[in-house]
């Protein structure tokens, strides 16, 4: 009878603050030992001196979920959670949406049918709220936050989706007094909804008036405004899905005043720009999301909130739709920018592209890349310390990175259902080669092995704003940009 059911050696283990070489024994699935490492395991892997971190949590992921349009995503619970997997992500947070005239808790229960019998890797699940009725404000969200739904996606744009300012007091109210945290997608709709009728009323139809039409000051303003909010009834808040410089420096001026404002950014807004979408006929749209990529100096202000800790979570929205009549291209080649599905892809490649454009180069540290890619997700939605940390009791869930692994992406080698990448052809270096999630070695050697279903639902806790989540040392802020510290 072996001590440990898995023991990996030869480890560089790094944390969010802690980086040592040594062994981790595993035991029904938490982490038993760690260190030094006495007794066997039943299986040892020898990590070959590679950096043992802790698997990714991508809580900002939608899969099986209807858009505001209507549109189905391309990936249900198996494929979205199989990418996720063999991008290193060992958990991640999809929403439950709620569109207008259901009910809350129906939309619960309908997407856990959904995940228990698809999902490989363990999840969450965050609200989607469009509707903020008596009955959901006074009934439904309040049990649910007790059962442990404690974060709810609120939009400002959208026809189908949008609340108004009054509605979204409302719900900051109650997520303060109940101890849920709000997420906002912050953009103006009436600047969005103008530009874009004035656009499409004189022919400006292609994707690329997409990204002219959510405009950087539809970003800025609403930002602005949702911070406001938050500050009249002192809720915490989370902006998501941030790319623009004067509402990332909102964010920034927020903190310093003590508001419990949060934020995240995305891999689109450190990779592509807004010349992406300049494409002949509709295959710009590949690239559509909200907001939309920016220019080279909105992503300096993305890397530059990265270092500084600005951001609080990196996560991929993995917004999938396949680039056909049924997804992206509702009308085929008549489609207008208004009508495309918005969203990309991301979720198996959000952790790669972080650790080669931004570990790689120096911009971030490894400590910094495993606060921004797991441990302050966990933390912001109280999942820590089961999940995001790297201790003894913790869950073992890890990820092997090869850092000298250099790849070419090509979709084809991805596993979600998209049919496309937007990162077709980009090389990269530093890959997660094996991945581990509650002591099961779902991927190695480029193979899944994990069951449909063997996935488990998570509860989260209240989650405590005043934690202290990972954030840049001074260190880390002289640091960026001019080359990587070694860890070792
Ligand atoms: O374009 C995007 N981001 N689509 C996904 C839905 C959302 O707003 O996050
Ligand atoms: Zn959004
Ligand atoms: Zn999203």
């Amino acid at each position: 009878m072996s001590d440990y059911d898995l023991v990996i050696r030869n480890a560089r283990i790094v944390t969010e603050d802690r980086a040592f070489d040594g062994a981790i024994g595993i035991k029904d699935g938490k982490i038993a030992a760690l260190g030094t490492v006495e007794g066997d395991g039943a299986r040892e892997i020898d990590a070959g001196g590679k950096f043992v971190l802790p698997g990714g949590i991508d809580s900002h992921v939608h899969v099986e979920q209807k858009s505001g349009m209507g549109v189905m995503c391309a990936d249900d619970f198996h494929s979205g959670t199989v990418s996720a997997a063999f991008g290193g992500t060992t958990t991640i947070i999809p929403f439950a949406a709620q569109h207008r005239g259901m009910s809350l808790r129906q939309v619960v229960n309908d997407y856990h049918a959904c995940a228990t019998p698809k999902a490989v890797i363990d999840y969450a699940f965050h609200l989607i709220v469009t509707n903020p009725s008596p009955q959901a404000l006074g009934q439904e969200l309040p049990a649910l936050i007790r059962e442990g739904y404690t974060s709810f996606k609120i939009y400002m744009t959208y026809d189908a989706m949008k609340v108004s300012d009054y509605q979204m007091l409302d719900i900051l109210a109650l997520a303060r007094r109940d101890g849920a945290l709000v997420m906002v997608h912050a953009e103006n709709h009436d600047m969005i909804a103008w530009l874009a009728h004035h656009l499409v009323e004189q022919g400006h139809v292609a994707p690329k008036f997409h990204a002219i039409a959510h405009a950087r000051v539809a970003e800025a303003e609403a930002t602005n405004r949702a911070v406001s909010l938050a500050r009249l009834v002192d809720a915490p808040m989370l902006l998501v899905h941030m790319s623009e410089i004067e509402a990332i420096e909102t964010v920034r001026q927020a903190r310093a005043k003590g508001l419990k404002i949060f934020a995240e950014t995305c891999p689109q807004y450190i990779t592509l720009t807004a010349d992406d979408l300049d494409k002949p006929g509709v295959e710009g749209a590949m690239w559509c999301c909200s907001p939309p990529p920016r220019d080279a100096a909105g992503q300096e202000a993305v890397w530059a909130g990265l270092s500084d800790g600005t951001f609080d979570v990196f996560s991929s929205d993995h917004a999938p739709y396949q680039f056909n009549a049924g997804g992206k291209i509702p009308k085929g080649d008549k489609t207008t920018f208004k009508e495309m599905a918005n969203g990309l892809p991301g979720v198996e490649l959000r952790l790669p592209l972080l650790f080669s454009e931004g570990v790689q180069t120096g911009r971030i540290d490894l400590h910094r890349f495993v606060q921004l890619s797991s441990t302050n997700h966990a933390k912001l939605y109280g999942l820590y310390p089961r999940k995001g940390t790297i201790a003894v009791g913790s869950d073992a869930d890890l990820a092997i990175w090869d850092d000298k692994k250099d790849v070419t992406v090509r979709w084809a080698d991805l596993h979600d259902n998209v049919g496309y990448s937007p990162y077709e052809g980009r090389r990269l270096t530093g890959w997660p080669v094996t991945v581990i999630s509650r002591g099961r070695v779902v991927v190695e050697n480029g193979t899944l092995n994990a069951e449909k279903g063997s996935g488990q639902f998570l509860k989260c806790d209240t989650p405590d704003a005043s934690r202290p989540l990972g954030r840049a040392t001074p260190e880390m802020t002289k640091m960026a940009g001019f080359g990587a510290r070694p860890l070792f």
